[in-house]
């Protein structure tokens, strides 16, 4: 039931979580965003997923990172079966999201997440987004380098297509994931090839927002023919989301984002529910969907 990460020695429970809403704005008090973290190290789930960006704005950077170090600290299980996942590339100012892929950008961003995480060397170190006023080279190379240097076990890019993936190959030679947005409105990559590329080299792919978004996610409960199909299998909405993705790919590794604990156990048992793949292709057709009501299912 475990997945492998890319073609690392490391299988983790087949769904993450992504602790990108315990940092925003609208993030929970401190004590219960620890409570919802050690929800998810007790439930067994052994991949994080982090930014330096996770946080308010640039006074607040690396606010997520020290939240999991600080979780880690207080868990009485050990922090080595924990898998932290962070990324590099993008600024906060005023509380916009804006890319900064340049290499001494990346390799500062590196060595303060370091800091942050409070550790040696960073599990995954995902380029965070391709920035167009930088050569994807360019931004790659220093993370090839902060690799060679120990800094970074693996690489991983974020928010990327077909051709970005191959470019970093080239310059990477390896990398382990890419993660971009994947949920049953947004089925682009399942789609367009890039989850099946992944998965013919090797390459974790980490599905995020799969719930549609930190904002979007109502719109999976508030769809009847959605929420119907989701109470035959005796399972909430959001359950019903992951079972499909983890039936679009055996390299697809969901990492649905959590502000409280109850959430997390929901979507902890996802990962025993086994979708007729009859259902699972009346979702994929819900490709593009908006979650309005008029829904097509065929
Ligand atoms: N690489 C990138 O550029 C990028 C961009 C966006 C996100 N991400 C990553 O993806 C992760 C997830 O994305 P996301 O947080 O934007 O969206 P999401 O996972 O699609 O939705 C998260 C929201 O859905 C709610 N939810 C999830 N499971 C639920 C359940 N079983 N029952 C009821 N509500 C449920 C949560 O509620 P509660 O808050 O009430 O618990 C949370 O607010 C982020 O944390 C981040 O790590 C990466």
């Amino acid at each position: 039931m475990k997945r492998k990460i890319g073609q690392t020695n490391v299988e983790v429970f087949p769904i993450g979580l992504g602790a990108m809403a315990l940092s925003l704005e609208d993030r929970p008090p401190e004590a219960q965003a620890i409570r919802t973290l050690h929800a998810a190290f007790d439930a067994g789930i052994g991949f994080i997923d982090t930014a330096d960006s996770y946080c308010i704005d640039n006074s607040d950077l690396g606010h997520n990172e020290r939240l999991i170090r600080k979780a880690l600290a207080r868990w009485p299980g050990s922090p080595q079966e924990i898998r932290i996942a962070t990324k590099g590339g993008v600024l906060r100012p005023r509380g916009d999201w804006i890319t900064d892929a340049r290499p001494r950008h990346l390799r500062e961003a590196c060595e303060s997440s370091l800091r942050n995480l409070g550790v040696d060397r960073v599990f995954l170190y995902q380029l965070h987004a391709p920035d167009d006023q930088v050569p994807y080279e360019d931004s790659l190379g220093e993370l090839v380098r902060l690799r060679e240097e120990g800094k970074i076990a693996h690489i991983g890019i974020s928010n990327v297509g077909r051709e970005e993936l191959e470019r970093a190959l080239i310059v990477a030679g390896r990398i382990e994931s890419v993660q971009n947005r994947c949920n049953p409105f947004e089925q682009d990559d399942l789609k367009n090839g890039l989850v099946r590329r992944c998965q013919e080299l090797g390459i974790t792919y980490i599905a995020y927002a799969p719930m549609g978004g930190h904002r979007g996610n109502r719109r999976l409960p508030a769809s009847e023919p959605f929420a119907r199909l989701a109470t035959r299998y005796g399972a909430s909405a959001y359950q019903l989301a992951l079972a499909w993705l983890l039936s679009r790919g055996a390299n697809i590794l969901p990492i649905p984002g959590a502000r409280r604990p109850e959430t997390v156990l929901d979507n902890t048992a996802a990962a025993r529910l086994q979708l007729d793949p009859a259902d699972a292709l009346l979702i994929d057709r819900m490709s593009g969907w908006t979650g309005e009501p008029g829904l097509k299912t065929a």
